[in-house]
């Protein structure tokens, strides 16, 4: 099936704000979550049927030390202590692919902040 792009400001964010001051972003801006364990970005990701996905995802982390997470389909973790190294600048994005098994009809991916750096920056997931 085709790419489909799933935008992070269109996402369901807690303890993260959608932020346009860095560019390179696609759409209308990139989320910006708080630098702390706990906040999360969660897409819903509609699949025709079930089976295994590459999901892509576009950050930016213009530290120079890595944010960890963790990332969950459906609430399994599925890529746990999934690390975005830097990127260079905020500015800079990169892309980070996963390969996860989806069910048929919607699925809720979440990439959840576990360390005091907090998310990088997301921009979006592609499935
Ligand atoms: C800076 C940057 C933010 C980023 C933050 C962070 O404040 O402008 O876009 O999210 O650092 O360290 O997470
Ligand atoms: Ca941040």
């Amino acid at each position: 099936a085709a790419t489909v792009r799933y935008e992070a400001e269109n996402a369901t964010n807690v303890q993260g704000v959608v932020e346009s001051n860095h560019a390179g972003f696609s759409g209308t801006g990139f989320v910006n979550s708080d630098n702390a364990a706990g906040p999360y970005t969660e897409w819903t990701v509609n699949a025709p049927a079930a089976g295994t996905a590459t999901l892509a995802i576009r950050y930016a982390n213009g530290t120079t030390t890595t944010r960890t997470t963790d990332v969950s389909v459906n609430g399994t973790v599925v890529s746990a202590g999934r690390t975005f190294g830097p990127t260079g600048a905020w500015t800079t994005w990169a892309t980070s692919t996963l390969t996860a098994t989806l069910a048929a009809g919607d699925n809720k991916i979440r990439i959840t902040s576990t360390a005091s750096g907090g998310n990088p920056n997301l921009d979006y997931l592609e499935v």
